[in-house]
């Protein structure tokens, strides 16, 4: 199952590169959190660990720009990121908020939720330790973004306010028409990588089983 042919080893080297460069981009997210964090006056502990997620971004794009390099033989990394225009946003409480919904607890639980299922059926050795290292510093990511969105509905009503609607938007967005699985899932799978298909479930499944369930949990808080 370890085995590629040209096309399937330029799409895998590709869709790590592409990875590599997300994770790359986390970290100027984490930067604008830790910001964020700062000038919301969250409690400091939270400073601490948006700063060492951070630093785990920059781990994870090096993982997987060493799998693009090796898979496809090409070396690759970042370039310039885009950093224009109004990079860090609205401040208040209740933006702040709402893109610690978006990033952290939607985006964070799904990219743990992705690498766990990708890990289920990796079977390259480096592979599976790339992703064992993402599955588990995403889920601490996501929880750093639940603590802080549970610290801020609880000391503002804007922010309870901005959290409920964020959630709600999210939870009600269309999950769209199902998707064909793709021949080649199993090859893909071997080495990491989510068909979109798979993507889409594992999204579904993220929504429903996990930021639903724990959304509902922290808002029913008083
Ligand atoms: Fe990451
Ligand atoms: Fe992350």
């Amino acid at each position: 199952m370890l085995t590629l042919d040209a096309d399937l080893r330029a799409r895998v080297a590709d869709e790590w590169a592409q990875d590599g460069l997300m994770e790359h981009a986390s970290v100027a997210s984490f930067a604008r959190f830790t910001l964020h964090l700062l000038a919301v006056g969250a409690p400091p502990a939270l400073v601490d660990e948006a700063l060492q997620a951070g630093r785990d971004e920059i781990e994870h794009a090096r993982l997987c720009f060493r799998l693009a390099q090796r898979v496809g033989g090409a070396a690759v990394g970042p370039g310039p990121l885009p950093l224009d225009g109004d990079v860090i946003g609205d401040v208040s409480l209740p933006a702040v908020v709402r893109a610690a919904v978006a990033e952290g607890c939607v985006g964070e639980t799904v990219a743990a939720m992705e690498a766990g299922a990708a890990l289920e059926r990796a079977e390259d050795v480096e592979v599976r330790a790339a992703l064992q290292i993402i599955a588990r510093d995403e889920a601490r990511h996501a929880e750093l973004a639940w603590r802080f969105v549970g610290w801020a509905v609880q000391a503002d009503a804007a922010a309870r306010a901005a959290a409920e609607d964020a959630f709600r938007v999210v939870l009600a967005a269309p999950a769209g028409a199902p998707l064909t699985e793709e021949a080649d899932v199993d090859r893909l799978a071997a080495w990491g990588r989510l068909t979109r298909r798979r993507r889409a479930d594992v999204r579904a499944e993220a929504l429903a089983e996990v930021v639903a369930p724990t959304a509902q949990a922290l808002l029913a808080r008083a």
